[in-house]
């Protein structure tokens, strides 16, 4: 069992960038600890940043390896129709993650053109987003649910 993790545009500048609203992990750091629970429940992971949407495309396309992708697509989330066809366009289930909450911030931040084809959503927990997606995850992959 395998999950991809998928960072976009301006995430390798985390740490740095408007800490007040990403928190301090930098991207390493989100990807040691996500890579902690994987490999304590047993399962692979791997992990990609691009700033180029094209890049991100391609990554979903050839994702039929992996049985999850764990996706912050960034600001791409609210524009980007060909990621969201992307996804349509594959069986890998896509989890949408976010650090802070899409919702609570710009108007133009609360749509999102990926959630209509993503599993869910989650945002607003900091790097806790992403580790709770990959819990879901690890719950859905191992049955620990039942
Ligand atoms: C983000 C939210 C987006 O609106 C923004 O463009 C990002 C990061 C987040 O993780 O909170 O680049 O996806």
């Amino acid at each position: 069992k395998k999950v991809l993790v998928l960072h976009g545009p301006n995430l390798n500048l985390l740490g740095t960038r408007e800490p007040e609203i990403y928190g301090s992990a930098t991207l390493a750091d989100i990807n040691n600890l996500l890579k902690e629970d994987a490999d304590k429940a047993g399962i692979g992971i791997n992990f990609k940043q691009s700033n180029y949407e094209g890049e991100l495309i391609e990554a979903i396309q050839q994702s039929s390896d992996y049985d999850y992708i764990i996706l912050n697509a960034g600001a791409f989330t609210h524009y980007s129709i060909a990621i969201r066809d992307a996804i349509a366009s594959v069986r890998t289930p896509v989890i949408e993650v976010h650090l802070s909450n899409i919702h609570k911030r710009e108007a133009f931040r609360s749509n999102s053109v990926i959630a209509p084809v993503a599993v869910g959503q989650i945002c607003g927990l900091g790097v806790g987003s992403y580790i709770a997606a990959l819990q879901y995850i690890i719950t859905e992959l191992t049955g620990a649910k039942k």
